[in-house]
């Protein structure tokens, strides 16, 4: 028997579920990594840009406190574009006077009149701030608006480049990604070679636990098996340590070593019950023989002593001959099945067309068929019908079987008398079954119906010889031969026969 395991589960490799889980765990540390940076550091850089607006404001309404007062806005400009030019980040200064609606400023190309208002200061006496888009470039610009003498005098407005200072971030977020591209190489590498030092010897265990072969004279060589000896054989004093799976091997092979015995000890025991079987055989077979052998005998004796007694009563003695003739033909019969029992050596095996076989038995119980008004059916396909085995025997199968069917309708009180012969094929086997509509076995007898002299039937109409024959012939032919029974329904013999080369399966 072919015991086929199949999972029904998907494979993935150790391999991949080892880069998987690194890969996910590699990527959220550095997505949760570069929000932190980026949330942590911008909010330090733009607190860092405010305060240094707030300061750079100051001190520049500081130094120009004078040129305000006394109203020399061209010496304003100049301080307000030279304090520009020392500072890179810084993308433009304007002063808003409102009272006299003056605008002085460091733009080259004209002031932008939307920058008016996008951050006023109104009547606060603090700087505010406020981050905009730039219209032109897109760059993110931070407005720090100071009022000048408590908003009085006006306000002054210095613009600093956000992106400047964001750069520093990107560029630390960037250094984050390399790493975390470097730790994903390294990981999946790792991954590669611990899958490869966990599952080489997995595999080997797999493959020796596929090649293990259970017929008897191959059991007992089943190797020990040997993992990472290739891996280590060199640096084996160095590495050579034990872990989880060398202890699996271990067992393994302990486990090897069990099964081994325990199946010596079932082989052992197979064979003692085969013994005791076949002795038991023997046993029910002589007293099967010595009953079915006496009664004729016996007939015999009785009828020889009537000649002796009176050999000259013609009319009585003719009648006793025949009793005789009866009783040895019915020895024979035994005799016969005897034989065909224990016979091999007429097995002529060729393949041939079932339905042939099947008419000739037809032509041999059709007085039967009729007497008992039965009908006979054949269920075949043209691509079934060559079957592989000796047809001589296969014939006497046939015939037992259906003698027994018909034996089972007259018994049996169904309206329907009918015996289905069916044969079907697969690429391995033939099937021929024998269906009736008789009395069916009893539940009880079903384990006894193929031993030698079993029967249900009165002494003069059964040996119950005829299955334990039929037996014989399928199971030296390497098929099977079982039943299906219903009492009172029916009964169905299913004959299982190997096709040409397929002998040993
Ligand atoms: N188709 C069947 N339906 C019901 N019972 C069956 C059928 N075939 C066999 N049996 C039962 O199995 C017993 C054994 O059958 P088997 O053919 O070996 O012997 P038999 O028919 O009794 O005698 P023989 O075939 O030797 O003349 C039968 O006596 C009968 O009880
Ligand atoms: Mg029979």
């Amino acid at each position: 028997m072919n015991l086929i395991i199949k999972s029904k589960k998907i494979f993935i490799p150790l391999f991949f579920k080892f880069t998987i889980a690194i890969v996910a765990i590699v990527l959220t540390f550095g997505t949760i990594n570069s929000y932190l940076i980026y949330s942590k550091v911008y909010d330090f850089i733009k607190l860092e840009s405010e305060k240094r607006g707030v300061l750079a404001a100051k001190a520049l309404i500081e130094s120009l406190s004078e040129e305000l007062l006394t109203e020399n806005y061209i010496d304003v400009q100049k301080s307000i574009r030279n304090f520009k030019k020392n500072d890179s980040s810084i993308e433009y200064i304007f002063i808003y006077i409102p009272r006299e609606d003056i605008i002085i400023h460091t733009f080259t190309d004209g002031f932008p009149k939307n920058l008016i208002g996008i951050n006023s200061v109104n009547s606060s006496t603090d700087s505010k701030f406020k981050i905009f888009e730039s219209l032109e470039d897109g760059k993110k610009i931070l407005d720090v608006g100071t009022p000048i003498e408590n908003g009085v005098f006006g306000e002054l407005h210095i613009g600093i480049n956000e992106n400047f200072a964001m750069e520093n971030v990107d560029e630390t977020i960037n250094v984050l990604w390399i790493m975390v591209t470097i730790f994903l190489a390294v990981g999946i590498l790792g991954a590669f070679l611990f899958s490869i030092f966990i599952t080489k010897p997995i595999i080997k265990i797999q493959e020796s636990a596929d090649a293990i072969d259970l017929s008897p004279d191959k059991f007992y060589t089943v190797p020990e098996i040997k993992i990472r000896e290739k891996i280590f054989g060199k640096f084996k004093p160095l590495f050579r340590t034990e872990d989880e799976i060398d202890i699996l091997c271990s067992k393994f092979n302990f486990m090897l070593y069990r099964l081994m015995n325990a199946y010596a000890t079932i082989k052992a025991a197979q064979d003692k019950l085969l013994e005791s079987e076949k002795l038991a055989t023997i046993g029910t077979m002589a007293s099967g023989i010595a009953h079915e052998v006496n009664n004729p005998i016996s007939g015999i004796k009785y009828a020889v002593k009537r000649l002796l007694k009176n050999p000259n009563n013609i009319e009585q003695n003719k009648e006793y001959l025949e009793m005789m003739l009866e009783a040895t033909e019915k020895i024979e019969s035994v005799v016969k099945n005897l034989l065909n029992f224990s016979r091999k050596e007429n097995f002529e095996m060729c393949e041939f067309d079932i339905k042939e076989i099947i008419k000739k038995v037809e032509i041999l119980l059709a007085h039967k068929l009729d007497k008992g008004d039965i009908e006979l059916f054949l269920n075949i396909n043209e691509k079934d019908k060559i079957i592989y085995g000796s047809p001589s025997h296969l014939q006497q199968v046939l015939l037992n079987l259906i003698l027994n069917a018909i034996d089972a309708i007259r018994t049996g009180n169904n309206e329907i008398k009918k015996i289905v012969i069916s044969v079907t094929s697969d690429e391995n086997n033939s099937r021929i079954t024998v269906e009736d509509t008789g009395c069916g076995i009893a539940e009880k007898n079903i384990k006894n119906i193929f031993d030698p002299f079993f029967t249900t039937k009165d002494v003069d109409e059964g040996t119950g010889l005829g299955l334990s024959v039929a037996w014989q012939i399928i199971n030296s032919h390497n098929g099977s031969l079982v039943v299906e029974s219903v009492e009172g329904v029916g009964s169905k013999f299913i004959i299982d026969l190997p096709k040409k080369g397929n002998q040993d399966a």
